[in-house]
């Protein structure tokens, strides 16, 4: 009856074993994800997109995340619940990393965090990692610097392939517990996850890695419009949630609700 750990996660690339992980923003979503036994959840900052209504994940503040995050933890029992730190909350360097971590950890609860940037990182996850924080690294298609590089493909070309793999291994060699791998290609984040003794965790990355991330309303088809091309939709849970809001209108309107049954005598 205890949440996984950063070490299971380690025991399973030993043994072979894959994983999966969702984000989640929300205790209610969190608590259907832990009852469907999802061992790793991430309150990624992808919630400045998917449930604050942002363009991007630049404007999300410390104070939602660990308003989020919180939230999430309360909602599980047994998944680890990682929080990832927002754009400008670590940047400045590992003192003010450590201080945003250290209240994702402290106030909300979170397991664990996670940054984004390879070799640029290394210092910020060097002192949480010491402080007694674990920590996930982020590398590839990094979405808070999207002003800088858009969303594209990363990795491509044999000088930047030989960054994002010395990205991964001084990432690694700064203490992070594992590491995404978002919009890599396929054989280059299988390259990746043969090199690391820590786990890596693709998005757009292939089947080679150890684990698979996807943002859950874009796994769930609860996205409005088109999806990645990389994301696989198990469910289409927008037209099903708008279909009953449809129905709960109609009846509504025709005086179908309530019935007798749905009122107090
Ligand atoms: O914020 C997020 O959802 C993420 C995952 C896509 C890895 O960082
Ligand atoms: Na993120």
């Amino acid at each position: 009856n205890r949440r996984v750990t950063v070490r299971d996660l380690g025991a399973a690339k030993e043994r072979g074993e894959r994983w999966p992980m969702l984000t989640a923003y929300d205790a209610m979503t969190a608590s259907v994800f832990d009852e469907a036994g999802i061992p790793v959840m991430l309150v990624g900052d992808s919630m400045g997109n998917c449930h604050l209504g942002y363009e991007t994940t630049v404007p999300v503040t410390l104070d939602e995340m660990t308003m989020l995050t919180a939230a999430v933890v309360r909602g599980s029992k047994r998944a680890l619940i990682v929080a990832d730190l927002p754009f400008g909350t670590y940047q400045e360097g590992p003192v003010q990393a450590l201080r945003s971590a250290t209240r994702l950890v402290k106030e909300a609860g979170a397991g664990a965090v996670k940054l984004e940037g390879g070799e640029r990182s290394g210092h910020q996850i060097e002192l949480m990692v010491q402080s007694g924080i674990p920590v996930m690294a982020h590398v590839g298609l990094t979405p808070q610097s999207v002003h800088a590089m858009g969303y594209r493909v990363q990795g491509r070309g044999e000088e930047a392939a030989q960054q994002l793999l010395r990205d991964a291994k001084s990432v690694q060699d700064a203490g992070a517990f594992a590491v995404v791998l978002e919009a890599v290609p396929a054989e280059l984040a299988a390259e990746v996850t043969r090199s690391l003794h820590v786990p890596t965790i693709g998005i757009g990355a292939g089947a080679q890695t150890d684990a698979q991330v996807l943002v859950w309303t874009d796994m769930a088809g609860m996205t409005a419009g088109r999806v990645p091309s990389f994301v696989k939709q198990y469910a289409q849970l927008r037209e099903t949630l708008g279909d009953a809001a449809k129905a709960f209108a109609q009846d509504v309107v025709a005086g179908a609700f309530p019935e007798e049954h749905h009122s107090f005598a």
